[in-house]
């Protein structure tokens, strides 16, 4: 047991418990600070703050590490699948080969989606942006399947985990369709989960759609890198949704809003857009000149992030399949790979960049990759979601059964008008 914080406050002492992880910073616990100095902590982006305890995901910042109940993120993406990964993240182990035959088979049988779900996709103007039908379409789950909104019953918490795992592909595909006046392609239960998106997405009526084994794997491979990350921006939004007791499909609309942001998932489109602008290397100086003005609000999308200040370890298997993606595609000399390794070298050696601790991020390579596929940019963030799900769901559901868990509710520090007297109209002139 590690011995308690001290906190001096003129001639007052107050004694804050600490708490110690497996790995990573200890923490103080100041659940009792306010009632007994009548202060709040401020921390306002929670650069300093850990909202809950999880035994999901593992992130060292500085060393470049990600784990996910233990395992590398760069083995699980290797040498596992994404499928046995969100076994992994909902249950705390690898499967047995048993139990990852069970989980699939469920998994699978539930990629359909309600037949009156296709009625809300008319709905929508056909060049509305994927990302707002997602919102609504995976919010509008909860009007179809009210047998597994109750989250008080594990049977049902479960049921709508598989549900959600196994539909936003369906509901992202359907998505891509409408957007581009294609028909919707009903999901095959003879297809992996990456061949069966890609299936779903590419395959039209007129013809036999050909999987491409390397493609379907680096599609696999991309969810596997993109499925959960501690408490990022919008995990913690499934969270705190969840805490008032919302239902599951809810809060996960809720964090697909949220990762909509060009801060967040929004980025690997924002990354693809910014290459395309720069368009020449020889243009890159001029960007990386902008990033740095502290008068010009512009980034480098695909650059930095909160936690990771040394190289993130998902961009590095990005970048490999990024190759593999356009070697097996016979695209050469992609101008936009092109400006981006250029870029990414002249930023790692920028001491603007060295000094801030700027690396490129998950979403820096991501792009290029998924318009390899055959993605619009559009659609760049809905992949992200899709993957993700399995993150959300396993976080809430952690959440939900945690025994202490009560409902998101931080303070704030006030700096409004002080208490005053209504005026009337005729007396403000
Ligand atoms: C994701 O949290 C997660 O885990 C997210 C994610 C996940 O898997 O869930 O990893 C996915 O969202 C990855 C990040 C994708 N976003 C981008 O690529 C957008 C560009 N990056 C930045 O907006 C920024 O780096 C953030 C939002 C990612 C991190 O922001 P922070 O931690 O709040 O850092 P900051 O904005 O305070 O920046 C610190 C300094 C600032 O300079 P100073 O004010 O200290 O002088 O670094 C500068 C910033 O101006 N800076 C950049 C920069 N990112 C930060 N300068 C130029 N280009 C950048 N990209």
């Amino acid at each position: 047991m590690t011995e308690a914080a001290k906190l001096s406050l003129g001639a007052k002492e107050t004694e804050l418990a600490l708490r110690q992880g497996t790995i990573g910073p200890d923490v103080v616990d100041i659940a009792s600070l306010y009632k007994n100095t009548g202060l709040f902590t401020y921390d306002p982006g929670f650069t300093s703050t850990a909202s809950c305890e999880s035994k999901i995901t593992y992130i060292d910042g500085d060393e470049g590490v990600l784990l996910h109940r233990g395992y590398p993120i760069d083995q699980l993406a290797e040498q596992g699948n994404f499928l046995e990964t969100c076994y992994l993240l909902l249950y705390g182990e690898l499967p047995t080969r048993t139990e990852m035959s069970d989980f699939t088979y469920r998994v699978t049988r539930h990629t359909m989606v309600h037949e009156q779900m296709s009625r809300f996709y008319t709905g929508f103007r056909r060049d509305a942006h994927p990302m707002a039908v997602m919102v609504g379409s995976v919010g509008a789950l909860s009007a179809f399947y009210h047998d597994s909104t109750d989250i008080t019953d594990p049977h049902q918490r479960m049921v709508a985990s598989i549900r959600m795992i196994a539909k936003t592909p369906t509901l992202a595909a359907m998505a891509y369709k409408y957007h581009i006046g294609q028909p919707f392609v009903y999901p095959r239960n003879d297809l992996s989960y990456a061949e069966n998106f890609l299936h779903m997405c590419f395959a039209v009526p007129c013809e036999p759609y050909q999987i491409n084994p390397v493609l379907a794997r680096a599609m696999d491979r991309i969810f596997t890198l993109h499925a959960d990350h501690e408490q990022n921006a919008s995990t913690s939004t499934v969270r705190l949704a969840g805490s008032s007791g919302a239902n599951p499909f809810a809060c996960i609309a809720a964090g697909i809003a949220c990762l909509w942001g060009p801060a967040h998932g929004g980025a690997n489109e924002a990354a693809l857009n910014m290459l395309a602008e720069i368009g020449t290397k020889d243009r890159i100086p001029e960007f990386i000149a902008r990033a740095k003005d502290k008068n010009d609000p512009f980034r480098l999308m695909g650059f930095g992030h909160r936690v990771y200040k040394n190289y993130d370890p998902r961009a590095k298997i990005m970048q490999q399949t990024c190759h593999e993606v356009l070697t097996e595609l016979g695209i050469k000399d992609d101008p936009l790979l092109e400006v981006a390794m250029e870029l990414e070298q002249i930023a790692l050696h920028d001491p603007y960049f060295v000094e801030k601790k700027l690396y490129p991020n998950v979403d820096f390579y991501s792009g290029i990759t998924l318009k390899a596929l055959g993605f619009p940019t559009t659609m760049f963030t809905v992949l992200f979601a899709v993957a993700r799900t399995v993150g959300w769901i396993a976080q809430w559901k952690e959440m939900i059964e945690d025994p202490h868990q009560r409902i998101g509710r931080p303070r704030q520090l006030y700096t409004g008008a002080a208490q005053r007297e209504y005026a009337s109209l005729d007396s403000r002139g």
